[in-house]
């Protein structure tokens, strides 16, 4: 306990001692500087009463490669004025002012139209006597100074041809000033139906320029486009450390990619094994093209070996049938042509129809009676009933009972004349009676 607490107090009396005997301290601060900036590094440093600066004990070094060099020299206030080093004086006189320490202990170095070289590790060094009888001591403390910029929109930005088919390639020319540090390009596509970039191609600075630190990317790029990249917009970025993530762009106009027409795809909807008389029938011709394929249907009927027909429709991409006919059998072809590249092969496909008569269906015809109505589908027959027959029956029982009303009407009517006569000459027979009578009463 005792002897442990006593090298604790001797411990302590020494660091006290020591550190009271080092108390001189640096204060300086790391520097970024951006274009038009000066750059100033300040080395302010206290000290105690006992310490003793010696005249141009202050130095403003800077690192080249491993080791500091001398740029100006400060004395205490009081001492004689800073200077300059003579290695130094061609890069820093004409643009560099000292301020040696006065009230304020601040040995400072102003670097005016800084250069990139500029940039670097730069450190105070004072050297001084920390007690009269103690031996001379240096303290330095470092200033980092950095240049940034930020990045600038690219100054140009284009690809050429604006036009071309798949698979051929495009050159992106992008120039762009990125600032520092750590400044790149980047070129995005941004894909028609998505608005997500995806990063096609990034250039990083690869030399740091002495004269001006902004960093001027130029960038020449040759890109193979597909056909998806049709109606995509290209897009150059320019960024550096300071931007998070990508920084200002200019955008392409969109890039129209001519391709197709491929080979075309037939479809026949419905789709069956056989077709008969009375179906009906879409033949449709699909194709991926741009600009949009224009069709041209051509129809060889079956049978007819020189015989070809153009067939056309409103939508030209079909062909409609309601109710198909033995003569619609034979060959349709489907001819799809890209109006940009007229020169190059037409492409072409064929489907063979054939519409059976339904034999089954002829023979089923003669079971339908008189009341129904042959109807042929899909190679079946059906009977069906004629919905006119009711109502012929109905017209036909309307007329009969019409007719035998009115032969009864005339009967009738007829027989009502012969009463009339008959009733006439009774009355005549029943009035000469009766006159015979009244004839024979007076007598
Ligand atoms: C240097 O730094 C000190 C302490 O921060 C400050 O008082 C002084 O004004 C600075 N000098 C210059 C020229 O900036
Ligand atoms: C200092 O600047 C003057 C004019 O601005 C120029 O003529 C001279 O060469 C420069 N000196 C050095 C050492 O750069
Ligand atoms: C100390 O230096 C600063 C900076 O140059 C100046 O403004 C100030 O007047 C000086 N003070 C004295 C007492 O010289
Ligand atoms: C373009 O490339 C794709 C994939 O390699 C290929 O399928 C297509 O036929 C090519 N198109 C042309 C016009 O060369
Ligand atoms: C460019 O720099 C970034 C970040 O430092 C790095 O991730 C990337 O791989 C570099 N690209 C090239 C092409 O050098
Ligand atoms: C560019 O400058 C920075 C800072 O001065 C340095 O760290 C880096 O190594 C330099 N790069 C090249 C390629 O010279
Ligand atoms: C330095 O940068 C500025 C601003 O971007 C530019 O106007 C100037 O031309 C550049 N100087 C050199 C030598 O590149
Ligand atoms: C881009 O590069 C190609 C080949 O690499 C070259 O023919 C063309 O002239 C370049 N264009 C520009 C503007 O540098
Ligand atoms: C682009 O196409 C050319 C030839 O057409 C080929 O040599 C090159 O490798 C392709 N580039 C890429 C990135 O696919
Ligand atoms: C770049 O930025 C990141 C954080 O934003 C930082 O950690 C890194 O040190 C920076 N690099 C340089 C060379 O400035
Ligand atoms: C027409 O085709 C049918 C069947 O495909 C065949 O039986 C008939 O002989 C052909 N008629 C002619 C004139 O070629
Ligand atoms: C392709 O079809 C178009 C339109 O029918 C025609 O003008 C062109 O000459 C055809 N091209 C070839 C190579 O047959």
């Amino acid at each position: 306990m005792d002897i442990s607490s006593k090298s604790i107090q001797l411990l302590l009396t020494g660091f006290l001692f020591i550190s009271s005997i080092y108390s001189l301290t640096l204060k300086t601060e790391d520097v970024i500087f951006e274009e038009g900036d000066t750059i100033i590094v300040n080395c302010t440093y206290d000290k105690d009463g006992q310490e003793e600066i010696l005249d141009r004990g202050i130095r403003w070094q800077k690192q080249t490669d491993d080791y500091f060099k001398d740029i100006a020299l400060f004395s205490p206030p009081n001492g004689r004025g800073p200077f300059i080093v003579k290695g130094m004086q061609s890069l820093y006189s004409n643009r560099t002012e000292l301020i040696a320490p006065n009230i304020s202990l601040s040995a400072v170095l102003i670097v005016k139209h800084p250069l990139c070289g500029d940039q670097g590790l730069y450190r105070c060094w004072i050297e001084y006597y920390p007690w009269v009888s103690f031996n001379m001591h240096v303290q330095t403390s470092g200033s980092d100074v950095k240049f940034k910029s930020k990045p600038k929109i690219p100054e140009e930005f284009h690809f050429f041809p604006k036009e071309l088919e798949e698979n051929q390639s495009i050159i992106l020319l992008c120039g762009a000033n990125v600032g520092s540090p750590l400044g790149n390009i980047e070129i995005w596509k941004i894909p028609q139906y998505n608005n997500t970039p995806v990063l096609i191609q990034e250039l990083n600075v690869t030399t740091n320029k002495t004269e001006n630190c902004t960093e001027f990317i130029n960038v020449n790029f040759t890109y193979n486009v597909t056909r998806d990249d049709n109606g995509a917009v290209f897009r150059c970025s320019s960024q550096n450390n300071l931007t998070q993530g990508p920084g200002p762009y200019k955008e392409s106009p969109k890039m129209f990619v001519i391709y197709g027409p491929d080979k075309p795809v037939i479809t026949l909807t419905p789709f069956k094994s056989f077709y008969f008389v009375g179906d009906y029938l879409t033949i449709q011709c699909t194709t991926d093209s741009n600009p949009p394929p224009v069709f041209t249907w051509k129809f060889h009927p079956h049978n007819k070996s020189l015989e070809t027909v153009i067939k056309t429709s409103s939508d030209v991409s079909k062909l409609v049938y309601d109710t198909l006919k033995t003569t619609d059998s034979g060959t349709y072809s489907c001819t799809a042509t890209n109006a940009a590249t007229l020169n190059s092969v037409n492409v072409t496909s064929s489907v063979f129809l054939y519409v059976n008569h339904s034999e089954i269906g002829y023979q089923g015809c003669n079971q339908c009676g008189y009341l129904t109505v042959c109807q042929q589908y899909d190679g079946k027959t059906v009977c069906v009933t004629n919905k006119w027959i009711p109502i012929a029956i109905v017209f036909i029982l309307i007329s009969v009972s019409f007719a035998a009303s009115s032969i009864v009407l005339i009967k009738n009517k007829s027989a009502s004349q012969n009463d009339g006569g008959y009733q006439a000459h009774t009355e005549i027979v029943n009035t000469h009676v009766y006159s015979a009578l009244q004839s024979h009463k007076p007598e």
